[in-house]
């Protein structure tokens, strides 16, 4: 595998990249970042993707992995929950190919950051079930069995007494409904007490900045699954997506 990839992470204020070092799971050159273009169109996009490869001086044999805060099928965005709803049915390897003139492995913001927790961080080495959860403007989830994830899964948006789960517990709604941490743990409980019925993992990743105060809320909650902190807090969707990037290169 390269020794150095690329991972860029979308988010709905800004739009980081880094060069990482796979052996250790560390940025081997500084974090940029540039806030998120508003609108955030696909064009707008991935032209900050461009600068930021050349700011970081991205040489074309760099595997480059890009995170994004939807699902991507097969390159393809089919619905976008927090970004301008202009991505959706967009081609990302088509886009990213014209803008950015080659090749880049898109994948789910969520999903990056369960692969780097499993690569290097909270999830390393774990057997079974592990679902890792980011609680950000959206929830993300990423299920890894046995080390293999299952892309693409969604549980952010279950519905849960009537409402998306996102819009009720995600850390953004705390922020915006100025809920105290007692009042997110009841919320949070709901959700991942739901989750747990539902997959029985055997292990929860808490990830998204949020996670840095895990210990406000973390023992608030009453569950059957162990649950721990991310550890890669949020260098994780880039560490993901380079990572990711450079086993898709691999491939044969
Ligand atoms: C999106 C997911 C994403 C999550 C976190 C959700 O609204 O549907 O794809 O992983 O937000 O960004």
């Amino acid at each position: 595998m390269a020794q150095t990839a690329c991972g860029i992470d979308i988010g709905g204020s800004g739009i980081k990249a880094a060069l990482v070092d796979l052996a250790t799971g560390e940025f081997s050159s500084e974090r940029l970042r540039i806030d998120t273009p508003r609108p955030a169109t696909p064009e707008a996009v991935a032209d900050v993707c461009r600068r930021l490869l050349d700011e970081l001086g991205v040489g074309p044999d760099v595997p480059v992995g890009i995170a994004f805060p939807a699902p991507v099928i097969h390159g393809v965005i089919p619905f976008m929950a927090n970004l301008d709803e202009s991505w959706v049915g967009i081609d990302v390897d088509a886009l990213m190919d014209r803008v950015l003139g080659r090749d880049v492995v898109p994948l789910n913001d969520a999903d990056a950051a369960g692969l780097a927790e499993i690569a290097y961080g909270a999830a390393k080495g774990v057997d079974g079930i592990v679902i890792i959860t980011t609680l950000g403007t959206g929830i993300g989830t990423a299920i890894v069995h046995d080390g293999k994830l299952l892309p693409n899964t969604e549980l952010g948006h279950l519905e849960i007494d009537g409402h998306d789960a996102e819009k009720r517990a995600s850390s953004g709604q705390k922020t915006l409904q100025d809920l105290s941490w007692k009042k997110w743990a009841k919320r949070l409980q709901r959700y991942y007490s739901h989750v747990e019925m539902l997959f029985s993992p055997d292990l929860f990743v808490v990830g998204g900045g949020v996670s840095k105060n895990h210990e406000k809320f973390m023992p608030l909650l009453d569950l059957k699954t162990p649950m721990v902190p991310a550890a890669l807090f949020n260098t994780a969707g880039i560490v993901g997506a380079a990572w990711y990037a450079a086993q898709q290169r691999q491939r044969p």
